[in-house]
């Protein structure tokens, strides 16, 4: 995003210290356009009027609980005209599947995409196949709605 985007500032979030430092080694030569946040994402009203483009990548689906309030808080920190955009899980037929995520904190029980729909109008909401079928991901892409 850093080089597609080269006029952007980029925030990124995690609570996991071992990702943020390999991200801050990585995003070094971009000095001030990025700022690295230890912290859950809980919000960030100081970015006022908002971003233009909010991503979530594989980490909804392991906030639980928590991510119907992540998604709300998206929904506050956007710019009027700003963009999410998603990409996790979806869901798995296999329960054996779906209880070894769970064991490794990610719910693959299709909870996101109606909650997104909920809170943005989808430009583009698309469910695939991963591993021969053994679970199914999605991207969305939405506008405050
Ligand atoms: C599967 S990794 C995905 C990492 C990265 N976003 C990517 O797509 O490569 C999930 C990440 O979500 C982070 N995470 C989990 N709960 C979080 C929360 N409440 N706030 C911010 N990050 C969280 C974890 O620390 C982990 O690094």
């Amino acid at each position: 995003m850093v080089r597609r985007f080269p006029q952007a500032r980029l925030t990124g979030l995690d609570l996991s210290a071992d990702m943020l430092a390999r991200a801050r080694r990585r995003l070094a030569p971009y000095g001030d356009r990025i700022t690295l946040l230890h912290q859950p994402y809980a919000g960030l009203p100081d970015h006022r009027p908002g971003f233009d483009l909010i991503v979530l990548s594989y980490c909804l689906s392991m906030i639980n609980p928590g991510w119907e309030t992540v998604i709300a808080n998206v929904r506050q920190d956007l710019a009027a005209d700003g963009l999410i955009a998603v990409v996790d899980f979806h869901d798995s037929d296999r329960s054996a599947f779906r209880r070894w995520m769970s064991v490794n904190h990610v719910r693959m029980t299709g909870q996101l995409l109606p909650e997104l729909h909920a809170h943005f109008r989808p430009l583009d909401a698309t469910v695939q196949r991963a591993y021969g079928g053994l679970w199914r991901y999605f991207h969305f892409i939405g506008v405050p709605g």
